[in-house]
């Protein structure tokens, strides 16, 4: 288990209707604000962050799941991440595995992304993970060591607690395969040491979350790596049941 605090954060990807954001926060009205304490995080599509902040009522942060490489311009369809704290909005994710792969998001576009919404102030959740024919190939920890040092190395030192990293292998995303608790652990440690002794980041008292497939009946193994410090949750946290479980097992 990690000595770091832990977090729960829902993807809730493109998803979601007004009509079942009510009933969602409806359904987890039982999690008070003195139990969640801030870690519970969620980010639903864009055009739903204000209802979601509403209904919510400050229990559970509202973010982004992406955000521009700038503030402002024509960038037609894309978020600004001035706009989000405009908003209110605390967090953004970048570099979920389907912004690289479908909207072919590059290393070096995601490392502007990065730089900007630190720069604006949100937290960032950046999401690395390899592939399974990267897996299969060992290539597991170099493709890890890439991905955060082209987007994190020589950026300005991030806030206390402002930069989270999500360990999100490709193969485990919303396929029900995660990876074993150990597998996890592995990656963890490795991305741990990877921002302490090349990025010079203060990699121990970092938040890493694991994602790919978590549902409670699996989050406890996961949790007892002792690099673990939560969940990313794609599927798992558009069920509000589920949502409250992990909840309930992760931050108590
Ligand atoms: P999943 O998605 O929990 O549905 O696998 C995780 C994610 O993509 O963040």
């Amino acid at each position: 288990m990690s000595s770091r605090p832990q977090l729960i954060v829902g993807n809730w990807k493109m998803n979601q209707t007004q009509e079942g954001i009510k009933i969602f926060f409806d359904e987890l009205e039982g999690l008070s604000e003195n139990f969640l304490k801030g870690r519970a995080w969620i980010a639903p599509q864009a055009v739903h962050i204000p209802l979601a902040q509403f209904l919510s009522a400050e229990r559970f942060k509202i973010g982004a799941q992406n955000c521009a490489q700038t503030t402002s311009g024509a960038f037609t369809g894309e978020i600004s991440p001035e706009a989000l704290v405009d908003l209110g909005v605390e967090f953004t994710l970048v570099g979920h595995s389907e912004r690289r792969s479908i909207f072919k998001e590059s290393d070096e576009l995601l490392r502007e992304k990065v730089a900007c919404a630190l720069e604006q102030g949100l937290k960032v959740i950046f999401c690395v993970g390899e592939n399974l024919q990267e897996r299969e190939n060992n290539e597991t920890f170099s493709v890890l060591e890439r991905q955060l040092e082209s987007a994190l190395k020589g950026l300005t030192a991030p806030k206390k607690n402002q930069l989270v990293i999500a360990y999100e292998p490709v193969w485990a995303i919303g396929t029900g395969k995660t990876a074993s608790p150990e597998q996890a652990q592995e990656a963890h440690a490795h991305i741990r040491k990877v921002l302490i002794e090349k990025i010079q980041l203060p990699g121990q008292t970092m938040s890493i979350l694991y994602g790919g497939s978590v549902k409670p009946s699996n989050i406890e193994g996961l949790l007892k790596g002792e690099d673990i410090d939560g969940g990313l949750v794609g599927g798992a946290s558009l069920n509000p049941a589920d949502f409250k479980a992990l909840c309930q097992i992760a931050l108590s």
